[in-house]
């Protein structure tokens, strides 16, 4: 039997997370090949319905990664997308989706091998939890 291949979908800020991916790149630091990389310019932008739709469309873990506090192009970004968050983990349980299927987290430019072990990581997770399969729910509530 082969093993389960997860999809998962990274949104990060263009500033710190993006720039550090490609140190992870530059470094030739090695990194699972299933995360896709959808760069933002600043996790303050994130619609969380953008993460529902990732979900909806075949994701079945999502990374959110942006600049450390205070360290923020747009000076407050992060502390607003991490207020979100907070609020969108209830939203998560509410609709009974596993809140372990996003990882937020924050990835400096100089921080490549942390993006390696972000990926990896979140990865394995996944892996356990198993493929995404509560599409229904998220059409029900008219995401697609
Ligand atoms: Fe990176 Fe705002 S610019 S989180």
């Amino acid at each position: 039997m082969s093993e389960f291949e997860p999809k998962i979908v990274a949104f990060v800020c263009n500033w710190c997370t993006y720039a550090g991916a490609d140190l992870t790149g530059t470094s030739r630091i090695k990194y699972s090949p299933y995360v896709r990389i959808i760069r933002l310019p600043c996790t303050g932008r994130i619609d969380f319905m953008l993460l529902l739709k990732a979900f909806a469309q075949g994701a079945d873990g999502i990374i959110v990664s942006g600049c450390h506090p205070n360290d923020c192009h747009y000076t407050s970004g992060n502390f607003h997308a991490r207020r979100r968050w907070i609020v969108f983990r209830s939203l998560l349980d509410f609709m009974g989706i596993d809140v372990r299927r996003i990882h937020f987290t924050w990835v400096s430019a100089a921080e490549g091998a942390k993006w390696a072990d972000v990926v990896n990581s979140t990865v394995e997770n996944i892996r356990e939890l198993g493929p995404f399969q509560q599409y229904h729910l998220l059409q029900g509530a008219g995401i697609a």
